[in-house]
């Protein structure tokens, strides 16, 4: 099976990065295909942690080919600071293994600083973005006016696109937000910096893709966020600006849907999200605060709180059913220890009626009721165990629910933050 695609099956945060870092050591080449610095991994490799945003976590294994496919949305000043950061721990030491597409759109500091305003001008309804300026770029794309990574290297097309923008920008701020005007000197300036750096990474990633499936090499696509945060699927409004399902892959890095073989769906143990919107299974209470401070569930990019719940089937058996999902990783299952009885969400009871998959508008998200089942716990550490058959009964019998309950196969089971803590039962290649 050549190619793979990770995807995130819940509201982010599932702990893809790790599962993309531990399938990258048998893939060639590692795709990022929507999103930008919204997304972010924590990784522990031999002990030491390191967080990304941009770069595919593939990173982390020299000589790993890393495409930013079209799909994304690049702030070149993140991914600078990322690529130096990077460099100093020794990593990324040749440049021809980091690929940058030149279609993929440019995060301007006009996006940032309108996702900023917007959310603080919407007070408590807000969507609580991480105000990288990811919807803003995202409908500047849309739009036609955005300005991507190859722009840059055309001087008088960029400083045209530049005057142009910032014009219709900062009377959008000035006059509706509130804001300062940014100045088009201080950007201009910056963005030429930036120029220079991305240079040597810029490339036709779509041509190089096509001839890597040519020569056969294994591709693994990193999705980012989570089937939830989808902007068509997810719990909308409160969703990011991209589609962050399987299928978003095929459209987001340029290659034909039958060249993905295989789709792995990650899957937290619990539940999590960050931001506000529906969460039908959440604990507001003293086990929720327990499920943040053993899970360590803390923002990668923001380090906002996470809020946590109960694993909810209803959420993940409709991420499955999007995306196509041949089998789950399922990860954090060692934060559950010690958490006796455990309950899952089965269904959803909506004005009187058992439902098995979610319903489709906001207001009707906001009247879904779980309805629980409930499973014995366990109180041994996980973190050591390398077998199906080294977890505890009622661990075993857990992962089994969960699997039935979202009717689909656990093709690796995640223990711990390290490399080794990590059940492998299905080869993913
Ligand atoms: P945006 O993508 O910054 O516009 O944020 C929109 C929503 O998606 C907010 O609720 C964010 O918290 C959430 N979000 C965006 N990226 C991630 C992610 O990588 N993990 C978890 N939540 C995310």
């Amino acid at each position: 099976m050549p190619a793979a695609v990770v995807t995130g099956t819940q509201w982010g945060d599932e702990g893809k990065g790790k599962i993309v870092d531990l399938l990258a050591a048998d893939a060639d080449v590692v795709v990022r295909f929507h999103g930008g610095n919204n997304a972010g991994h924590t990784l522990v490799v031999d002990g030491q942690k390191t967080v990304l945003n941009l770069v595919p976590a593939g990173v982390l294994h020299p000589g790993r080919i890393c495409v930013m496919g079209p799909g994304m949305v690049i702030d070149p000043e993140v991914l600078v600071g990322e690529i130096d950061a990077l460099r100093r721990r020794g990593y990324l030491g040749d440049d021809r293994w980091l690929r940058i597409s030149e279609q993929a759109h440019l995060i301007m500091p006009y996006h940032r600083a309108i996702d900023r305003a917007r959310e603080r001008l919407r007070g408590p309804g807000n969507i609580g973005t991480t105000g990288r300026g990811i919807g803003p770029a995202y409908e500047d794309k849309m739009a036609r006016t955005g300005i991507r990574v190859g722009d840059l290297f055309d001087e008088g097309g960029f400083r045209d696109a530049l005057e142009r923008n910032l014009r219709e920008k900062n009377a959008y701020l000035q006059a509706l937000l509130g804001e300062p005007a940014l100045s088009f000197d201080d950007i201009h300036e910056r963005y030429r910096g930036y120029r220079e750096r991305l240079r040597p990474f810029a490339a036709d990633t779509t041509a190089e893709l096509r001839a890597a499936f040519a020569a056969g090499r294994r591709v693994l696509f990193e999705g980012a966020q989570g089937a939830l945060l989808d902007v068509d699927h997810g719990t909308y409004p409160f969703v990011t600006s991209s589609s962050t399902l399987a299928g978003a892959a095929s459209a987001g890095a340029g290659v034909p849907p039958r060249a993905i073989g295989r789709v792995v769906g990650i899957a937290k143990a619990y539940t999590t999200r960050v931001g506000s919107g529906p969460f039908p299974s959440e604990l507001a209470d003293a086990l929720g605060d327990r499920l943040r401070a053993d899970g360590d569930e803390y923002g990668a990019t923001t380090g906002r709180p996470r809020r946590c719940g109960w694993f909810d089937a209803v959420v993940v058996r409709h991420a499955i059913a999007l995306s196509g999902v041949d089998g789950l990783a399922l990860t954090k299952l060692d934060v559950l220890t010690g958490i006796d009885p455990l309950r899952v969400c089965v269904a959803y009871e909506l004005d009187g009626k058992r439902r098995e998959f979610p319903p489709g508008t906001q207001g009707a998200w906001e009247r879904v009721r779980p309805v629980y089942e409930e499973l014995p716990g366990w109180r041994e550490n996980l973190g050591a165990a390398r077998a199906l058959t080294d977890l505890p009964p009622d661990a075993r019998r857990y992962v089994d629910r969960l699997s039935a309950l979202v009717g689909a196969p656990v093709m690796l089971l995640s223990i711990g933050p390290q490399r080794e803590q990590t059940i492998r039962l299905v080869d993913i290649f």
